[in-house]
């Protein structure tokens, strides 16, 4: 009987003694709460927007920093995906700034996002997001277009 009690002790003892006695660390997964919608659900002027253009100019000025893929983690910047449906400054194991952690919009939308590319030290004042803007009004709404489909995928 007193053996019988005491294998689980043994069992844990050892799992422990075997990874160090820490549990290792699981990657972040970031669970989107909607599924990918069509381009034809999106709010103007989203729903007329390029996305194959959008794509572009995400590849050329925002994959240096950020991996939009659920598997990737992140990079200089945080991982993308699901960014419009899990808060602001939430992606888990992420550190971001005190500027963005004190930002109070408690959402991203497709028109806070439009501020924040336009210029991101004005929008956040002391963000460490270091991007110049994306000035043109057309290339910042095909990026969001993009991002609103891409990030739920
Ligand atoms: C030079 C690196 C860099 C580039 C280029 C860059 N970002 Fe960022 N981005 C960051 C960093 C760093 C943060 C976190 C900022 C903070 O903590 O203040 C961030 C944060 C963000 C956030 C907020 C995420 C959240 O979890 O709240 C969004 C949205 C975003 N970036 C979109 C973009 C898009 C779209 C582009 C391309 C147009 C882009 N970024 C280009 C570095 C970059």
């Amino acid at each position: 009987m007193r053996l019988v009690g005491m294998i689980p002790v043994m069992i844990s003892a050892l799992a422990l003694a075997a990874c160090g006695g820490e549990a290792p660390k699981a990657p972040a997964v970031l669970v989107p709460v909607v599924p990918a919608p069509m381009q034809t659900e999106l709010p103007a002027p989203y729903s007329g927007a390029d996305l194959t253009k959008g794509k572009e100019l995400f590849g050329r000025k925002c994959t240096a920093c950020h991996f939009l893929e659920k598997t990737r983690g992140h990079q200089v910047g945080p991982n993308l995906h699901a960014v419009f449906d899990r808060g602001t400054a939430t992606a888990e194991g992420y550190k971001y700034s005190p500027a963005l952690l004190a930002f109070a919009e408690p959402n991203w939308t497709p028109e806070l996002v439009d501020q924040w590319l336009l210029a991101p030290d004005s929008f956040v004042p002391g963000t460490a997001m270091r991007l110049n803007g994306v000035a043109d009004e057309t290339e910042r709404r095909d990026l969001i277009a993009f991002l609103l489909i891409a990030s739920r995928e």
